[in-house]
């Protein structure tokens, strides 16, 4: 069977490819948005109205295995060795099939090794890991970019969890989505972070994002001021990241956090995704930076708090938030590598069902 390679015709075959058997499997690292996006610019193709920058996140991974099987009627995907519906994965397969000229059903299986229901952007580690098994299975090598661009329409967030360390999603212009792709913009090992994660509710968030940023778009008075500000947070962090400025990073991002939940706050019907743990977390980083401890926190559409501090204050920060009331669980983590092939895949995290 002669397959495209790269979006190019070239001579590989499927014998080439990783596996030779049309299976690939992957890894790749959740992501914490440091200038959030929230809105899309082309609904179909998912593309965002804003740009974006995260960090990725070593300690959340996703590791999904994708066999593309002549056996199979339907594409069947499993989460943590439990069956789920696959038709967000089926829409990205198809993308992936139209590329590479194949019609075969998948077996798709993923495992996380952290609480899978519990709102920790498992769909961009998810989808990141997914678009890198799925595109290679198929016998696609696509560079990172394009890598991107294909996560990019399971998830937006998933765009970033192609990269490592710190990272910038543009928004594109173009009608056809290509342009709307993150990129690296500085390794982790250049200027190490800690994000400790507080768990303050382990149930899936009540309205998802994408029905959460379709409301916001067509019912908040906040929306154009949030598209106007975009561009000017997205200078002032990608400068803070280029200087090494721990306090404009911490800033910047508190603030993006803040205006993104007045947005949610205001749209109709109102989405109000934090609980009584996560304000008193929110408060309690606050205070921790008046008693010398610097951290900043950060929250994306759940109620978990991140709290972004220096590695060497990070048990410390872990500690307090530990012991704020509503908070269940603590999680601590560096940032992580950019998704990339494995030979197979690790256990789910103990408890997943
Ligand atoms: O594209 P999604 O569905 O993963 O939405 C991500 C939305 C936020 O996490 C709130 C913001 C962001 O930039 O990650």
């Amino acid at each position: 069977m002669r397959l495209k390679y790269g979006g190019r015709d070239r001579s590989t075959t499927v014998a080439d490819t990783i596996r030779g058997d049309l299976t690939a499997v992957a890894r790749a690292h959740s992501n914490i948005a440091l200038v959030k996006y929230w809105g899309k610019r082309d609904p179909a193709l998912n593309t965002p109205a804003t740009g974006s920058i995260s960090v990725t996140l070593d300690a959340l991974a996703t590791d999904t295995r994708v066999s593309f099987d002549p056996s199979l009627a339907a594409d069947q995907f499993h989460l943590d060795d439990r069956p789920e519906p696959a038709s967000r994965v089926s829409a990205l397969l198809d993308v992936v099939r139209s590329q590479a000229g194949l019609t075969l059903h998948a077996r798709v299986n993923s495992t996380n090794n952290f609480p899978s229901s519990a709102g920790l952007a498992s769909s961009a580690s998810g989808f990141a890991a997914l678009a890198l098994a799925a595109s290679r299975a198929a016998g696609l090598a696509l560079t990172p970019r394009e890598l991107s661009v294909l996560a990019r329409r399971g998830s937006g967030s998933a765009a970033r969890s192609v990269f490592g360390g710190y990272v910038e999603m543009h928004a594109g212009t173009a009608a056809s989505g290509l342009d709307s792709f993150a990129e690296q913009l500085l390794p982790g090992a250049d200027w190490p972070l800690s994000v400790v994660v507080a768990i303050t509710e382990p149930q899936p968030k009540p309205v998802s994002s994408t029905a959460g940023m379709l409301g916001s778009a067509t019912t908040s008075p906040f929306y154009p001021g949030w598209l106007e500000t975009a561009d000017r947070d997205l200078d002032t962090m990608r400068r803070a990241i280029t200087e090494r400025d721990f306090r404009t990073l911490g800033e910047e991002a508190e603030h993006s956090c803040l205006k993104l939940h007045s947005l949610m706050l205001t749209t109709r019907p109102a989405l109000i995704y934090w609980n009584a743990g996560t304000m008193a977390a929110m408060h309690r980083v606050i205070r921790l930076r008046e008693e010398g401890l610097p951290a900043y926190f950060t929250i994306d559409a759940g109620p978990q708090v991140k709290a972004l501090c220096a590695p060497e204050d990070a048990s410390a920060v872990a500690a307090e938030l530990g012991a704020v009331p509503g908070v269940r669980q603590v999680r601590i983590s560096a940032l992580g590598p950019a998704a990339h092939l494995v030979d197979d895949m690790a256990p789910a995290e103990p408890g997943n069902p």
